[in-house]
């Protein structure tokens, strides 16, 4: 192949644009200036398209394929795939029939479609994840490609992937968090059909939460002339900036895939990005083209500079972004252009005074979440995850760690754009086994391999401050180990020399036995009693809370009496209280956290774990325990229900469980808050006027007995009434981060509280007994979505009395039906017990509210009207309106 080699195509838009920012740029040199010309003869040289349509899915491997595919006969043709000889299985060979195979779009997850299994794991959600499955895809390549490169580009694929095109092996990827590419181009057909097959083998016991299953990210089709910008080639750093002016350093590494030598130019041009992402229409920088000498079938790297007068910078609340337009020329042709879009900041974590975020101390108020999408399981969506943002951005949250692993690529997009830090995780594991079949089995080969993909794909963000090597791998127990994190932080610097690397550490030795020298920031996950102490020994390194509290609950749930002294009270019924003290041994309630911030100010701040509830790993109710360990499983409500679980007990010797989710999230699995979302609010929202009761106040059993009555408030005092009659004025003191009215006697009625801010009333709540349960209302988050079946509504259903109530305790069964180009994707309550299938358009609501999830049908536009209806109650109806994108031309 070699560089002449170039054939034509219509000149994309953004060539145009190319040419108006060159004019815009007094200076430019002749060079470039011949090149803007060249391009209006010249074609698209680079496109990257979605490759997510029409594939075809089946589960398991053809008969007789035994053990000839599995990691370890693949493993050596996996880390060496140019020429690699690899099996190619039935379904691997182009004339294989996939015609009864399952037609469908990605991403996709297996697991999620259940059914629920009480006999498997809730630690992995009670859903089938593991096993192996096939994709298989046909396309056309024209004629016209020849002489170009072709990569497939997989963002996520669960896991242990390997890919043939036309019956031959051209790569694979093992760690399902990864996002990888491998190069089609020496097995492609050219004017001709081709068939990929990719073979996933997601193992058992591999996981402590539940990891999906399923090419479950984006896949996307790159075609590049042989001469061009490396997969992550660009890396964006700002080394100095001041009001006046920043310096901008690219970093542009070219791949010469062709049989001859090549001289390439590289040069960029810098603009300003709208809110909406819109780029401005004149740059406002431009680098000198630097030129390079690129051998062939090897890579080297440019450095172009440039300086942004008058930086705008990023921050959370004002999240500004630019992008630089890099362009490699060939001669005086246009080769490759590539956008990177980055921001302008400045980061520093100090001993003393926690994180600087542009040199002003910024208090890190962030959650962890892990990467699945609740009733959506693990398929990503990109509207799904931007409102678990919004939702995020609403209660004053500012950070998120994406906890243990890294996320698609868009989640980073949303927080440059939306204004969110990212502490970006690489692992739970390393050598040291936490499941069977975890990362250990992969570390010693992919661990510097993941790492650095990681980093090369995610460090242009300016939302990524931290690049964390792990979660409380084992490894941290024994400071001989030491030297293996100093070298995983070593690679981490070579590839990114301005971020600090950290780790998410729970052991208390680890602070003194050498990791604490591995790494530039220490986590302590779980150790707030442990803040002082570390900055006795360690007063040079700067810590932060990575992992926090833990506490549990289930939304709208409460136990009596209420103990705030043990974290172990308040589990009935498979449910946890939400007084938000429960919590596992090692765990504790937000209010000691925040208590041990506020005297250590030189924490950075916390990453409370969760942001939102999660499939999988239903603390307390994680395990099927033995009878020894089951009196915790056998607290209900209800006597009959208690001695019926007591009895099977006796039998089995062990409970089973149904619990499937978590109880860890501020947010249930639905994105409904909990009460804890108001706690958290008051201490990250502090100007936000708020005042917020808990429990409800519908409790005909307990009239006469002592129900305590909790406030978050942002206020400083407050004073509760019940039925109009003062229960009293309270003061927040020192560290109070609640209000508490301990001994209030029930009755039903209204219960009020009046919040207060330096003497002035600052915010109201009340809650209501309510009559029993007569309509269901319906509001959508959103009512007009984009008919490209990936844009969803999110619809909460609330069952209500006749005034309008939230009836708390109602668990009414929901009907959806839905009349127009649209259809339910999925349906939820946010009860982590719950065995209904995610994809059913009836539903329980659970204390009240239940979730569907709306979508419109591929290339359809029109009303689609969303119908609930319950027994007995009045039914309820929206509209949801279904418009073509703008930009959509499907
Ligand atoms: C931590 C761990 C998390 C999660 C959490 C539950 O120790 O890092 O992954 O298991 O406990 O409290």
């Amino acid at each position: 192949m070699v560089l002449g080699a170039l054939n034509c195509r219509p000149i994309a838009n953004n060539r145009l644009a190319w040419s108006r920012g060159i004019l815009a740029v007094a200076l430019w040199t002749l060079a470039v200036a011949g090149c803007a010309r060249l391009q209006r003869e010249a074609e698209s040289p680079q496109s990257r398209e979605s490759f997510n349509s029409d594939w075809r899915f089946a589960k398991g491997d053809p008969p007789g394929v035994g053990d000839q595919l599995s990691y370890a006969k693949l493993k050596s043709a996996m880390l060496a795939p140019a020429g690699a000889q690899a099996p190619v299985a039935e379904y691997a060979q182009p004339a294989f029939n996939d015609a009864d195979w399952r037609p469908l779009n990605l991403p996709h997850d297996w697991g999620i479609e259940g059914p629920f299994l009480q006999e498997e794991p809730g630690e992995t959600a009670k859903l089938p994840s593991a096993g192996v499955g096939w994709y298989r895809k046909h396309f056309e390549v024209p004629a016209s490609d020849k002489g170009r490169q072709l990569f497939l580009d997989v963002d996520g694929a669960m896991s242990y992937a390997n890919v043939w095109i036309n019956g031959r092996y051209v790569g694979g990827w093992p760690y399902g968090y990864s996002s990888w590419r491998v190069d089609l181009t020496p097995w492609i057909q050219f004017g001709g059909e081709n068939v990929i097959a990719i073979r996933l083998d997601n193992p058992p016991k591999s996981s402590r939460w539940y990891p999906g299953g399923g090419i479950y990210r984006n896949v996307w089709l790159v075609k590049t002339l042989p001469l061009h910008v490396a997969q992550w080639g660009t890396y964006v750093t700002t080394p100095e900036v001041t009001d006046e002016a920043a310096t901008v350093n690219i970093d542009v590494t070219v791949d010469n895939r062709s049989t001859e030598n090549a001289t390439a130019k590289v040069s960029a041009l810098i603009y300003s990005l709208s809110k909406d992402g819109k780029r401005a229409t004149l740059p406002i920088a431009k680098t000198e083209p630097v030129t390079v000498e690129v051998a062939n079938d090897s890579s080297a790297t440019a450095v172009i500079s440039t300086q942004i007068p008058m930086p705008k910078l990023w921050s959370p609340e004002r999240s500004h972004l630019y992008v630089a337009d890099v362009a490699v020329f060939y001669g005086d042709r246009l080769l490759d252009q590539r956008e990177t879009i980055f921001g302008v900041r400045t980061i520093a974590f100090t001993p003393n005074e926690g994180f600087l975020l542009n040199g002003k101390r910024t208090e890190i108020r962030g959650v962890c979440l892990h990467h699945d999408l609740g009733a959506l399981g693990a398929a990503f969506n990109l509207r799904a995850r931007q409102r678990q943002l919004e939702k995020l951005k609403d209660l004053g949250c500012n950070a998120v760690r994406t906890s243990h692993n890294p996320f698609e690529p868009e989640f980073y997009d949303l927080c440059d754009r939306m204004g969110f830090l990212v502490m970006d995780e690489a692992f739970d594991a390393w050598q040291m086994a936490k499941r069977d079949n975890d990362y250990h089995l992969l570390f010693d080969d992919w661990a510097e391999r993941d790492l650095r993909a990681m980093i090369r794909r995610d460090r242009n963000h300016p939302s990524v401050i931290l690049w964390s090597l792990g979660n409380e791998v084992y490894e941290q127990r024994d400071g001989k180990n030491a030297p293996l994190a100093q070298k995983l932080a070593d690679i981490v610097h070579k590839e990114d020399p301005t971020r600090p690397v950290n780790m998410a550490l729970h052991v208390v030795d680890a602070s003194t036995n050498g990791f604490q020298n591995a790494v530039d920031v220490f986590g302590y996950n779980y150790t707030p009693f442990g803040y002082a102490e570390f900055r006795g020994n360690n007063p040079a390194i700067p810590l932060i809370g990575s992992e926090t509290s833990s506490c549990t609950s289930s939304r709208g749930e409460y136990f009596f009496p209420v103990d705030e002294g043990d974290k172990r009270s308040g589990r009935f019924n498979y449910q946890v209280t939400s007084y938000d003290y429960s919590a596992p041994k090692w765990a504790m309630a937000p209010d000691v956290e925040f208590k041990a911030q506020d005297e250590n100010p030189f924490v950075a701040g916390e990453f409370v774990w969760t942001g939102f509830d999660y499939l999988g790993e239903p603390t307390p109710y994680d395990t099927d325990l033995p009878a020894t360990d089951a009196t915790e499983m056998l607290k209900f409500t209800d006597p009959a229900l208690e001695e019926q679980a007591a009895d099977d007990l006796a039998k089995r010797q062990e409970i089973r469980v149904p619990s499937r989710s978590s109880y860890f999230g501020i947010f249930d699995l639905c994105g409904f808050p909990k009460d804890r979302y108001y706690i958290y609010q008051a201490r990250w929202r502090p100007d936000l006027p708020m005042a917020h009761i808990l429990p409800h106040w519908n409790w005909p059993e307990r009239v006469g007995q002592v129900t305590p009555v909790h406030v978050y408030t942002s206020g400083d005092e407050a004073e509760l009434f019940l039925n109009g009659r003062s229960l009293g004025r309270k003061k927040r003191g020192q560290n109070d981060y609640r209000l508490r009215w301990s001994d209030v006697v029930y009755e039903p009625g209204e219960l009020k509280v009046v919040a207060y801010r330096y003497g002035a009333e600052w915010a109201t709540d009340t809650v209501k007994t309510t009559g029993p349960p007569a309509a269901l209302t319906v509001s959508a988050d959103r009512s007009e979505i984009r008919s490209d079946a990936e844009d969803l509504s999110f619809v909460t259903v609330r069952v209500v009395d006749k005034d309008g109530n939230l009836v708390p305790r109602s668990n009414n069964l929901v009907r959806f039906t839905i009349e127009g180009p649209g259809e339910i994707v999925a349906t939820d309550n946010g009860d982590p017990t719950s065995h209904e299938p995610f994809q059913r358009s009836h539903r329980k609501a659970f204390n009240g509210l239940a979730l569907a999830i709306v979508r419109v049908n591929l290339g359809n536009s029109g009303k689609i009207t969303l119908r609930a209806e319950s027994a007995g109650l009045q039914g309820s109806s929206i509209q949801i309106d279904a418009a073509p994108h703008p930009n959509d031309t499907r």
